[in-house]
């Protein structure tokens, strides 16, 4: 069966000294606790060493928030798939909505960086979302339909097994504005027909499919309620150890 997991994506927050006393904090805190589901923690590239030596991955997974659509070589200020896997992280990010805004990132992109990850041994959490205009325009399920196939669908079934996939509605991002339990929920279930579409069932449903924009632990319990919702992938709340630990307990 699919896991649930609960995914923190920092962005680019925190010096390495609270970033790593933020880590130590969490990974205590998991060690107290019941907990019912994965959980992973996306840090800056200058974290993820220090933060691998500081925490036990057995309880707290570790990853990064992007890497480069490149093996190796002359790429300046570029960050390896290899290099990532060489700190201990076991997770990367890819596709998050504001490196496709911002840094211009396109399927073609992904797919090289997709590819790179998975030859490393890295897990992709492959965030896919549509923005307000589109969802106004009723083109929700187009978009995200396309971002999946585009990006991930060159894969073989062995492959896309690795992936975990974020459904993230850009219009929910950062916005304080959370899709509703049952907007998720009807997105989700969309996201996992095209999936069973292409790899069939059994693929389908050991896929996870994280919601995230603006899930906090108030909501957390609604949305990871649904059925295809699997858990969240968290900003701003993922930066405070009570917050993040609140949603962590809603599974
Ligand atoms: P948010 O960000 O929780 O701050 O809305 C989520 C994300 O961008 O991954």
């Amino acid at each position: 069966m699919r896991k649930n997991i609960v995914a923190g994506n920092w962005k680019m927050n925190t010096t390495v000294p609270e970033g790593v006393a933020l880590a130590k904090e969490v990974n205590e805190a998991l060690k107290g606790a019941t907990v019912n589901c994965d959980v992973i923690i996306c840090t800056p590239f200058t974290h993820l060493v220090p933060v691998a030596q500081s925490i036990d991955s057995e309880v707290l997974g570790l990853g990064a928030e992007n890497c480069a659509d490149h093996e190796k070589g002359a790429y300046t200020g570029e960050v390896s798939a290899a290099m990532v896997a060489s700190t201990g992280a076991q997770y990367v990010i890819l596709g998050h909505s504001e490196r496709r805004q911002y840094y211009g990132e396109t399927a073609a992109t992904l797919r090289e960086k997709v590819a790179l990850a998975l030859a490393n041994g890295l897990k992709p959490i492959f965030c896919i979302g549509e923005v307000l205009e589109e969802r106004e325009a009723g083109k929700h399920f187009e978009v995200v339909g396309k971002q999946v196939e585009e990006g991930l669908f060159n894969l073989s079934a062995e492959d896309f097994g690795k992936i975990i996939l974020a459904y993230e509605p850009v219009w929910a991002i950062g916005t304080g504005k959370t899709a509703t339990a049952d907007q998720a929920e009807e997105m989700h279930a969309f996201i996992r027909g095209t999936v069973e579409k292409k790899y069939g069932k059994a693929v389908a449903e050991n896929t996870s499919i994280l919601y995230g924009g603006s899930c906090k632990p108030s909501n957390a319990k609604e949305l990871f309620a649904k059925p295809d919702v699997d858990g969240g992938l968290i900003g701003g709340a993922s930066l405070k150890c009570g917050d993040f630990m609140g949603i962590v307990s809603a599974f």
